[in-house]
């Protein structure tokens, strides 16, 4: 019989999960998800020039490099494994303008990176943004007209866009803007222009965040936002919401689907995953990367574990893949084994 002081009965008894816990050898035996390299997007942030790598002073750790800077970066990420970049171009101020026109310049920063990416560094994907935030002088994803943030016009140059994009060699279009349609004009504007291998990773749950700061800063779109982009993005409140939007985009031909931003958002990645199969990453956007960041440079958490702790917990909410800025930091530990 139990003694009476430990109350543990006999059905306890045989059910006491500690026991797979007990060793090391034990609890690798039974983990349920693993993070490997092949989970890994690395976002990255591009400058005109040459020969610069700048800091980002609300990123820790991460410098906006210029293309052939970044052409090194990536290259050690290839060697190391990562399977893809996602890129973000930080450009001259007098190139932004009220509809983000220098997205439609074949050789604009960012399609000059594709390309120097694609030349030098064959063996890694490449996955750029159509959103126009980067290219307009009011920091919005789409054409400002009067207060509105216009749709079916914004669409349109985003999928001449994606075009010029696939053209320099992009291998997945990652439309972040939020606007109604898009995935379904983008998926037919590549086609007829020759680009059906070219993928569509669809932001298709994309919240009115406050998490986005420190990216904002990294391509210089802080200053500029007039308002913000709660006319598009999606309402933290609404997790249905959420699922009915990526449905939409699923119909449209989307190959992949991104829940962003990831970390208070786990529950939208399950149920994506589990309505529609497709492949699920999360993005762990720069608030994200920049809390553990600054929690750590305090002392007040171990950065280095909450950064694995993090990347793990996506994969067990059903991501298939990560976009994360510590991809790189992560890889080498990773590599260590
Ligand atoms: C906008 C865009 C955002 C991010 C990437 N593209 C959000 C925004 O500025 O509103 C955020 C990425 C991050 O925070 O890491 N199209």
């Amino acid at each position: 019989m139990t003694d009476k002081t430990h109350i543990v009965d006999e059905i306890t008894g045989h059910r006491r999960m500690r026991r797979n816990r007990k060793a090391d050898w034990t609890r690798r035996l039974v983990q349920e998800n693993r993070l490997t390299v092949d989970d890994l997007i690395w976002p990255i942030f591009l400058v005109p020039g040459t020969n610069i790598s700048e800091p980002i002073p609300a990123m820790p750790g991460v410098n906006r490099m210029s293309v052939d800077v970044a052409v090194e970066a990536v290259k050690e990420a290839a060697d190391l494994g990562i399977p893809a970049v996602a890129t973000f171009p930080n450009i001259e101020m007098d190139l932004r303008d009220q509809t983000g026109s220098n997205i439609l310049d074949a050789n604009n920063l960012l399609n000059q990176a594709t390309a120097a990416f694609k030349k030098h560094v064959p063996n890694i994907g490449v996955i750029t943004d159509v959103a126009l935030d980067p290219f307009t002088s009011h920091g919005h994803d789409g054409i400002l007209r009067g207060n509105e943030i216009v749709n079916d016009e914004t669409v349109d140059l985003v999928a001449r866009a994606a075009v010029m994009q696939a053209d320099a060699g992009s291998d997945i279009i990652a439309p972040s803007e939020m606007m109604d349609g898009r995935i379904g004009a983008i998926r037919r504007a590549l086609d007829a222009a020759g680009h059906q291998n070219v993928g569509i990773m669809s932001y298709a749950t994309k919240f009115a965040s406050g998490c986005y700061g420190p990216y904002r800063e990294a391509i210089s779109t802080g200053g500029l936002l007039k308002g913000d982009k709660k006319s598009y993005y999606i309402d933290p409140a609404n997790g249905t919401e959420a699922i009915r939007d990526a449905a939409l985009d699923v119909e449209e031909g989307a190959d992949m689907l991104m829940v962003k931003p990831g970390l208070p958002y786990l529950d939208i990645c399950w149920r994506m995953k589990e309505a529609f199969g497709l492949p699920v990453f999360a993005y762990q956007v720069s608030g994200e990367y920049s809390m553990i960041k600054a929690a750590a440079a305090n002392g007040w958490i171990d950065g280095e574990r909450m950064m694995l702790e993090t990347l793990l917990c996506f994969k067990r909410a059903g991501c298939d893949g990560i976009l994360s800025y510590f991809s790189v930091e992560v890889a080498k530990i990773l590599a260590k084994g």
